[in-house]
């Protein structure tokens, strides 16, 4: 239906701030107007009953206005491009690298001057972990956040991101960075006001004046870190009141259900945008709406918030994509990729957190039964949206998949983790690993995983034992889970360090302001010596380097690799072998990954199941070709290894 007042919204706003006459106006003009309506109805689905729903909204609208007046011509040329190109962000030629700019080389000048080294490996995409103020002894490393407008000055200046992101658009490379939007540090601005007593602030938080309301909160709410920081609230003494902390005491969660809060963290999202943001990593998005009654994760209405979120950004910065951090079961994240009438119109990527955990499930049992009971829920995620693929990050491994997946597999759920949890951290007799439980939660039993990749494959045992077998052997561990988290469909994210095969870095234990936190373990201070050991050829790191490098400039040469929703399972005749077919027409990919530290066999059958059964296949990976043999014979895969068939036309 037309809606007149608020098309004179509209037009109010674009005179005041003169948005009219140039082509990217016009551009912009038509994006807002084709999508107030629904932002309006968004909007109205959360704050109809507030108070200052009308003015909040018309500050909504102004905020849009003003970011597109804001946004550089560059960054416009560039949101042309990306729209001409259509989902730009599924492309096979996109790798990542997600790193924390003070471990890796100081500072972001000394970023700028790295480049070369993304070149050489292949990565053209870069997570910088997050960058804003935070009070160095408490700041869960960056993500309790104290200025959202600048820039922690350990890591330098505005300016100097502004330097790095130029010289990266100019070197092709794409950058990520996050917005916190769940909480605050205590010691932000508008915190700070709270404690102080003034009213508007309060209201930017969920704040009590005694125990009653966090009390009916609290019967339903699980903790997130039950060992360092248990509860959902904290008592601030300075203004008598408690307020709602999900994640540590120090990080005060927002109240987006008071609109202004919505208003100023859009500003902020668009003036990250403004920043040549290509793709914006959405903090804890699970998180951002709480009612009494329910877990305060997931619910529709930090859906709608979301979608609100996506609606406002399409306008005022079409070339940034948003990948919502939710780390949560398989059915829930297919939510975060909108539903209904928003099928991928919410978030643009998510993690998948899910296969992540699978594929170290699979390797910690040479099983990949429980993966593939996973798929079917996985393979939902609508054309259009993407995966971020990886197999290590900053956090910890959650072992979030359902009991029935474990179960369709053969194993009983509770045992099933329990052995996942003592093989990862060391605690199972000839396990491999060297890694740690974080977060056990002592009610559940519950707990997560911490350890870099290479300590949790084997490599820091094996070097401990000074075992050139042992070690071989972690190297093949770490490419095969590299391998499969690469060409599953998704952009593949690796995490720094794990490219020349950092073991676990215990210096964070004698740092007071990292000992309570083991995630700290896997998020290594980079040794420049140590990595140019990548040059050398024969050394672990070469041997890591080398072959990441090589997974990367395949993956860039077959776009059969893009994320067009063209993934197929294989069936499972070896259980240690995952088996999938990526395919575009008639290009078609068959690949196996296998396990187990055993030679695996493949009956032939399993390529014949899918279209024309193939006559010849050639593996990029192993640089062979094979004539399909018949039924009962077989393909055979090395221990630990993996291979990329495709079938010759
Ligand atoms: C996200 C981050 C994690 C952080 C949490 C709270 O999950 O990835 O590192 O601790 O949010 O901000």
């Amino acid at each position: 239906m037309y809606d007149y007042l608020l098309h004179q919204k509209i037009k109010s706003a674009l005179l005041k701030f003169r948005v009219g006459k140039e082509e990217d106006d016009l551009s912009f003009y038509s994006r807002l107007i084709a999508n107030a309506s629904t932002i309006k109805s968004l909007y109205d689905e959360l704050y109809r009953q507030h108070p200052a729903a009308v003015p909040q909204f018309d500050l909504l609208i102004e905020t849009l206005t003003s970011a597109h007046k804001k946004r550089k011509p560059a960054l416009k040329k560039t949101d042309a491009i990306k729209a001409e190109k259509g989902n730009w962000f599924l492309s096979n030629e996109i790798t990542g690298m997600s790193l924390y700019v003070d471990q890796f080389c100081g500072n972001l000048t000394n970023l700028g001057e790295k480049l070369d080294y993304f070149d050489t490996l292949g990565v053209n995409f870069l997570h910088l972990m997050p960058l804003f103020e935070s009070p160095a002894g408490e700041s869960d490393g960056g993500y309790a956040v104290a200025d959202f407008r600048k820039i922690n000055p350990r890591f330098g200046t505005l300016d100097d991101l502004i330097v790095v992101q130029q010289k990266m658009s100019t070197a092709g490379m794409y950058l990520m960075t996050d917005i916190v939007l769940n909480h605050t540090s205590r010691l932000q601005e508008w915190a700070m006001k709270a404690k102080e007593g003034d009213k508007h602030y309060q209201d930017y938080f969920y704040m009590f004046d005694d125990r009653t309301m966090p009390d009916i909160f609290e019967q339903t709410m699980p903790d997130i870190f039950p060992e360092t920081a248990a509860g959902n609230f904290t008592y601030v003494p300075e203004c008598h009141k408690w307020v709602m902390t999900v994640f540590h005491n120090y990080q005060w969660d927002l109240n987006f259900s008071n609109p202004a809060v919505l208003v100023e963290m859009l500003d902020i999202v668009l003036f990250y945008a403004n920043l040549g943001v290509d793709v914006l990593r959405i903090d804890a998005p699970a998180f951002i709406w709480k009612e009494p009654g329910t877990t305060c994760q997931n619910l529709p209405k930090a859906h709608t918030l979301l979608r609100l979120l996506k609606q406002c950004v399409q306008v005022a910065s079409p070339g940034m994509a948003l990948l919502g951090e939710a780390i949560v079961a398989p059915k829930e994240i297919m939510q975060y990729f909108g539903t209904g009438n928003f099928v991928a119109k919410e978030c643009d990527f998510a993690y998948n957190a899910t296969q992540m955990a699978l594929q170290w499930d699979a390797l910690a049992t040479g099983d990949t039964r429980v993966m593939l009971a996973a798929q079917h829920e996985l393979l939902k995620k609508p054309y259009g949206t993407s995966w971020l693929t990886y197999t290590r990050c900053h956090d910890d491994i959650g072992l979030g998949y359902d009991d029935y997946m474990i179960q369709q597999a053969g194993f009983d759920p509770y045992q099933h983790r329990k052995f996942l949890k003592d093989f990862y951290s060391g605690n199972t007799p000839g396990s491999t690993a060297t890694g740690a439980l974080f977060s056990v939660n002592p009610k559940t039993q519950d707990a997560r995983i911490s350890g870099t990749l290479a300590s949790l494959c084997g490599l820091e045992k094996a070097i401990a034992n000074n075992n050139e077998n042992e070690i071989s052997t972690a190297i093949n561990r770490i490419i095969v889970m590299q391998a499969a988290s690469f060409f599953i469909g998704g952009l593949p994210m690796l995490f720094y360090g794990d490219e020349v095969g950092y073991t676990n870095d215990y210096s964070y234990l004698s740092n007071p302001a990292k000992s309570y936190d083991n995630r700290w373990m896997h998020r290594p201070i980079i040794d420049w010596d140590k990595n140019s050991k990548a040059e050398v050829e024969g050394t672990i790191e070469h041997r890591i380097f080398s072959a990441t490098q090589q997974m990367i400039s395949l993956r860039k040469k077959l776009p059969v690799l893009a994320d067009y929703s063209n993934l197929t399972w294989l069936s499972p005749y070896n259980i240690h072998v995952a088996g999938f077919l990526r395919q575009v027409e008639d290009n078609r990919l068959f690949c196996f990954f296998n396990f187990k530290n055993e030679v695996m066999y493949v009956d032939w059958q399993v390529v014949k199941e899918k279209g024309n059964p193939p006559v010849m296949l050639y593996d990029h990976w192993n640089k062979k070709d094979y004539i399909v043999g018949r039924d009962k014979e077989y393909l055979i895969v090395e221990p630990y290894s993996f291979c990329l068939l495709e079938a010759v036309k």
